[in-house]
């Protein structure tokens, strides 16, 4: 199963390479990986995840080891994360620290977007030589002033330098000083719990954002990939850019076409586990996101994988909403959830569902045709997935660290079986059997523009 076809067939793997697909009855090979009556997909690329990540005066719950086995087990075989550079620091840094971990601990390939927070010229020779080093993709946040938000200027230059040099940009588009002043005054009010996550994040923060980074893209003459995209009114933006033929992409995330705003209201600070930045939002902006999956508005599903515990992290914000740790699991959960409800649920062929989780995320962050296909002499990162085996999701099963499940007891048909990567089964009967640190960094090149 690839993102243009379906077909029958044997996939003879020669080292860490797929070597033919056909019919080998003469092959001895020394390892048969039963796949009959099953679905093979290209391994899963995520390339949105926050590992062993600093944010709101705590860390992520996984680290580059839990949290890559809870990809390889949900049939993610690449994964990126995002570096965070501190303000005045040379970026390189910060990308130094983050490659240390991922290599130690990694058990699925891995790349890097560096996050930038502050670009004075002398900060432009480092994000020339990351691009050359393998890391041609960079991150900036219009939310969260104070911390990592960047002004329209610095957002401008980067973009125009990442022009210059053959890069990517990648932005979180929410209106920051905006959404502050709602906090602040929520707050005042005694506005205190979860709720007011949505309540002070209106679609309009995210559309108005969008439409800001779109234009500040088309100035710079780079394209530009919208995160996490929530509101319908922003990919209406996004939907409009497109049409004009400018180069603009954009992800949503599982938990936008699935969970709603009313998760947030859930008795006993339980809202608190579903607080995240743009907000979860209403079931009639869960149907224009399917709509833009179906219609190629949106390009790519994530998971903005950005596990905190309840007990201990989440609970920090009791009392002060915008103190919560911002973010949700998701990183095991995307195969089976998009299978399940976007293909099962007839919203997206079965083919566009592996565009989606794998193919279109390998050709827009310069790794394909090496990672996203079945094809000879791509990386033999497959995924055996049995479209229907029934599973239950819940903390108490799953092997991301965070205590919670923001799907506990939803019941899925279809999981993943068996995950290879470059040759290697990691996962054997639904189990982790890899290695860690056994995954590689992946050194992406250019973007291939998507049709
Ligand atoms: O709330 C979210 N999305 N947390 C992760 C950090 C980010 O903005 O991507
Ligand atoms: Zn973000
Ligand atoms: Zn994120």
């Amino acid at each position: 199963m690839t993102s243009s076809q379906t077909f029958e067939a044997d996939v003879l793997i020669e080292g860490e390479r797929i070597d033919a697909l056909g019919s080998f009855p003469e092959v001895e090979a020394d390892r048969i990986v039963e796949a009959a009556g099953k679905l093979v997909l290209p391994g899963g690329v995520d390339p949105h995840t926050h590992l062993d990540a600093p944010l709101k005066g705590t860390i992520t719950a996984d680290d580059f080891y839990s949290g890559t086995v809870a990809a390889a087990i949900g049939g993610t075989t690449m994964i990126i994360d995002f570096p965070v550079q501190e303000k005045g620091q040379d970026p390189r840094i910060s990308h130094a620290d983050w490659y240390a971990r991922a290599e130690e601990k990694a058990v699925v390939d891995w790349s890097l977007h560096q996050v930038i927070t502050d670009l004075p010229d002398e900060f432009f020779p480092a994000l020339d030589e990351l691009i050359r080093d393998g890391s041609p993709s960079f991150k900036m946040f219009m939310a969260y002033p104070g911390a990592r938000m960047v002004d329209d200027a610095t957002i401008f230059k980067a973009m125009r330098r990442t022009a210059e040099n053959g890069g990517f940009v990648l932005m979180h588009c929410e209106n920051g000083p905006v959404i502050d002043l709602l906090e602040k005054e929520a707050i005042a009010a005694g506005n205190v719990d979860p709720v007011y996550n949505s309540i002070t994040r209106p679609p309009v923060t995210e559309a108005e954002a969008t439409s800001r980074a779109i234009s500040l893209a088309e100035l710079a003459g780079v394209p530009v990939y919208v995160v996490h995209l929530s509101a319908a009114e922003a990919l209406d933006a996004v939907g409009r850019a497109r049409d004009r033929g400018l180069p603009v992409y954009a992800e949503t995330c599982p938990h936008y076409v699935l969970l709603t705003d009313e998760m947030l209201s859930e008795p006993d600070f339980g809202g608190s586990k579903y607080v995240m930045c743009p907000p979860l939002r209403t079931p009639a902006h869960q149907e224009r996101l399917w709509k833009g999956l179906r219609d190629d508005e949106l390009q790519v599903v994530s998971t903005d994988h950005t596990p905190f515990k309840f007990e201990g992290q989440k609970e920090m914000g009791r009392g002060n909403f915008p103190k919560i740790p911002n973010g949700v699991p998701g990183i095991e959960w995307r195969t089976g959830l998009m299978h399940h409800f976007g293909v099962r649920g007839g919203r997206i062929s079965l083919n566009r569902f592996v565009e989606l989780i794998s193919t279109a995320p390998a050709k827009l962050f310069g790794c394909y045709p090496r990672k996203g296909e079945i094809a000879p002499g791509s990386d033999a990162d497959l995924v055996v997935f049995d479209p229907e085996k029934e599973v239950v999701l819940s903390a108490r099963t799953q092997a991301t660290l965070s205590d919670y499940n923001p799907y506990e007891g939803w019941e899925l048909r279809g999981a993943v079986e068996t995950v290879l990567l470059r040759g290697t089964v990691i996962v054997e009967g639904g189990a982790f059997v890899g290695t860690r640190g056994s995954g590689r960094f992946v050194r992406r090149g250019e973007s291939i523009a998507l049709a």
